[in-house]
């Protein structure tokens, strides 16, 4: 079979107007500007406004800067694979939310949705980049997007959880490429579902037997909030992501010096700077862009691309690598020639 390449041909993104600094976090309980900073890096973060922002219409309005910066139509797009922990519904997916916002003529591409948490992006830009190769699509709108906020405690008890995550979308744009040793060299996905309670949220699920799966104990209690052994997934995450890199650069026969720009999955600015202190990288060489807009999970890496694009620190031929770590645990890259 005469395999092609894909090649991300546009990228864009999408956040809610309002913005949550550490100080309005002051105002809601027991933390402070200070530690947020110093122990995340994060000054602000982006809340929805539940009258416009849903996570289908988020991802559909960075889908739609893509489409636009890669002058292709909405019309163009094949399949969509949409990265997300935190869906408008139960079920359906969001994929098919996105695929009705967006109002396509060709009105039955199939639409897949990817759970994978913070690694979803990559494991959805992985999974778009397999139907490419095979040919079975020809242009892939591979999109991440969360709404973190509504979920989130405001109280003493949640404030290690609550300061970190935000609201946000991002979109990238696949298509197939005849040109050799361009655009996704290759994506490495790990999953160790040892650590699964690690990070994660336990309720209303199915492991709960009839009649149990949502209680009013719940609702007062911390089952339905996101549990984080922040401790033990820093650990794990600082390791992680200095290995699947290596990973991507050593299959693709790089060094680190050939990289350009490290995109990080956006979950801690000290993982960001431990990963450039490590690889011995000058500073600019990982993209950070935590500080504006938090933790948005399957978000966070299709959002720093699109604003890196749009700084002009990606340009045609550069060798960009993505990296992400989280609940799973699962973690992933992947090395890409733009
Ligand atoms: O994106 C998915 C993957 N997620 C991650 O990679 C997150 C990885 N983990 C982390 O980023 C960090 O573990 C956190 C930022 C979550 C926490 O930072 P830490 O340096 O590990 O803090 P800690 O949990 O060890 O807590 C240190 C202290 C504690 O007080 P004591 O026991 O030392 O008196 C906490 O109660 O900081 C306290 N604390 C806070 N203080 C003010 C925890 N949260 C807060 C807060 N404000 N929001």
């Amino acid at each position: 079979m005469n395999m092609m390449n894909s090649r991300i041909v546009g990228v864009g993104h999408y956040v809610p107007e309002k913005v949550v600094t550490n100080h309005d976090l002051e105002k809601m309980m027991d933390t402070n500007d200070e530690w947020i900073v110093e122990r995340t890096g994060i000054k602000e973060r982006r809340f929805i406004d539940h009258t416009k922002d849903t996570c289908s219409n988020m991802a559909s309005k960075a889908t739609k800067m893509a489409l636009e910066r890669a002058k292709l139509d909405i019309n163009d797009i094949d399949l969509i694979v949409f990265a997300t922990i935190t869906p408008d519904y139960m079920f359906p997916g969001s994929g098919v939310l996105m695929q009705r916002e967006l109002g396509l003529d060709k009105k039955t591409i199939p639409a897949i949705d990817i759970r994978n948490a913070c690694s979803g992006f990559i494991y959805a830009l992985s999974i778009a980049d397999q139907f490419i190769k095979t040919g079975m699509y020809k242009t892939v709108a591979v999109v991440g997007a969360e709404i973190q906020s509504t979920a989130l405690e405001f109280s003493d008890r949640q404030r290690h959880i609550s300061v970190i995550f935000g609201d946000g979308a991002g979109a990238a744009i696949l298509q197939a490429t005849d040109e050799a040793g361009k655009g996704i060299l290759s994506t490495h996905m790990h999953a160790d579902g040892t650590f699964a309670e690690e990070l994660y949220v336990k309720d209303p699920g199915s492991s709960r037997k009839q009649g149990e799966r949502l209680t009013k104990e719940m609702l007062e209690g911390l089952s339905i909030k996101a549990h984080m052994n922040g401790n033990v997934v820093f650990k794990h995450a600082v390791v992680r992501f200095m290995e699947v890199i290596q990973e991507a650069l050593v299959a693709n026969k790089k060094s680190k010096e050939d990289v350009d720009l490290i995109i990080p999955h956006q979950a801690n600015l000290r993982i960001s700077n431990f990963i450039q202190q490590k690889l011995q990288l000058e500073e600019g060489k990982v993209y950070n862009n935590i500080q504006k807009y938090g933790n948005t999970t399957g978000a966070s890496i299709p959002i720093a691309m699109s604003e890196a694009w749009a700084e002009g620190k990606i340009k045609e031929n550069d060798i960009i690598c993505l990296a992400a770590f989280g609940s799973g645990f699962t973690w992933a890259s992947a090395l890409i020639k733009w």
